[in-house]
């Protein structure tokens, strides 16, 4: 089934839709600091931070990275490992990589350009990011389109077009073209954006105080919570990782750092065995390089699962005491106390932090 609003009905709500929704935000809307500055810099690091992060969780990192980089180019300039690590805890690091990238190809520029192209292509800039540094920045007449945008412009117009597939994708596009306001593009992307966030949000939406409930079609037609409409789940692939903290008696840590083409690239991690289901500690004692290891290992967390977007991690953690830094491991050898100078993956950090009153300190 695909609902089509008539026409006619269509038209007056796409020409009242972008000032209700302008209304309802001057009033309601939340006050955020990346939204007191049109800084192209400050605005992208907000809008990299936000990508796959909450506004709760992302705010102290935004205050935290534009205090220590104020501009792009002090971030340009800065090294990979200390963006990493001001980054530790967000997770999806690919973003702290692609932001350094983009403040450098910025930083060679001059100047912020204000030309979409050139936004458009900075690493780990999509549709999306673009659109919002260009109005939100810039004032330029570029309509954002994010899950937020989706739902509420699937549930208003009853869009039962999966959003998902290419015809969806290009359905919501067009509308959403079509409902910009070019006079105040800052503005009204930002309503938009909140309006799905605090208002029409995926479960519990508030229709109840809803300024648009009179023209929603969803509501009207009772399919609020059917609607948007996915074609596609995603496949989640299970992932098991052994790791093993070794450590000397004069607290030293064993890490390695992760390579590329896979998560975590760039990050430190402890020795990792990835294995398809998970190993035994008869089997773990097997692999691992080091002499003597039996009895020396003690199993210390099991089926710890981490959540990735298409992937769920089970991870085993086993704690191994040497008498002595083994040269020749894979790696480096780091004191205990100074590991929180290095960017550890989220589920590491979490492991830690569990374990911090137990063996590890
Ligand atoms: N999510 C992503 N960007 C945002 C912004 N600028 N304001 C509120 N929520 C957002």
């Amino acid at each position: 089934m695909c609902f089509v609003p008539k026409k006619q009905y269509f038209c007056i709500m796409i020409s009242s839709f972008g000032t209700q929704l302008e209304r309802w935000y001057e009033a309601n809307g939340r006050d955020l600091p990346w939204r007191r500055t049109q800084d192209p810099y400050l605005i992208m690091l907000s809008e990299f931070i936000l990508q796959q992060t909450q506004i709760v969780q992302g705010l102290s990192y935004y205050l935290r990275f534009a205090e220590r980089f104020p501009t792009a180019q002090s971030l340009a300039e800065a090294s990979e490992e200390e963006v990493l690590r001001l980054w530790q805890g967000l997770g999806y690091y690919s973003r702290a990589r692609n932001l350094h990238k983009a403040t450098q190809k910025i930083t060679e520029a001059g100047s912020f350009p204000q030309d979409y192209s050139f936004v458009r292509a900075l690493p780990g800039v999509g549709d999306y990011t673009a659109a919002a540094i260009m109005s939100l920045a810039f004032g330029k007449p570029y309509a954002v389109l994010d899950g937020n945008v989706q739902r509420v412009l699937a549930r208003h117009f009853g869009i039962t077009e999966p959003i998902d597939t290419t015809q969806g994708k290009k359905l919501l596009r067009a509308l959403a073209d079509e409902l910009l306001d070019r006079q105040h593009p800052a503005l009204y992307n930002q309503a938009i954006m909140d309006f799905g966030a605090c208002l029409c949000k995926p479960t519990s939406p508030l229709c109840v105080t809803c300024p648009l409930a009179e023209t929603c079609v969803a509501l009207k037609e009772h399919q609020v919570d059917k609607l948007p409409v996915k074609a596609k789940r995603t496949a989640i692939r299970d992932r098991y990782f052994t790791y093993i903290y070794t450590r000397t008696e004069d607290r030293k840590v064993l890490l390695q750092r992760r390579g590329s083409g896979d998560i975590w690239q760039g990050l430190f991690e402890f020795p990792m065995i990835e294995s398809e289901k998970p190993l035994t500690m008869a089997e773990v004692e097997k692999v691992l390089p080091f002499k003597e290891v039996r009895g020396r290992l003690l199993l210390v967390a099991s089926n710890i699962r981490h959540q990735l977007t298409h992937q769920r991690l089970h991870a085993d953690f086993y704690c191994l005491t040497l008498p002595f830094a083994d040269k020749q491991a894979k790696g480096q050898w780091t004191e205990e106390k100074a590991l929180d100078r290095y960017a550890l993956p989220r589920l590491l950090e979490k492991l830690l932090e569990r374990l911090t009153n137990s063996f590890v300190h």
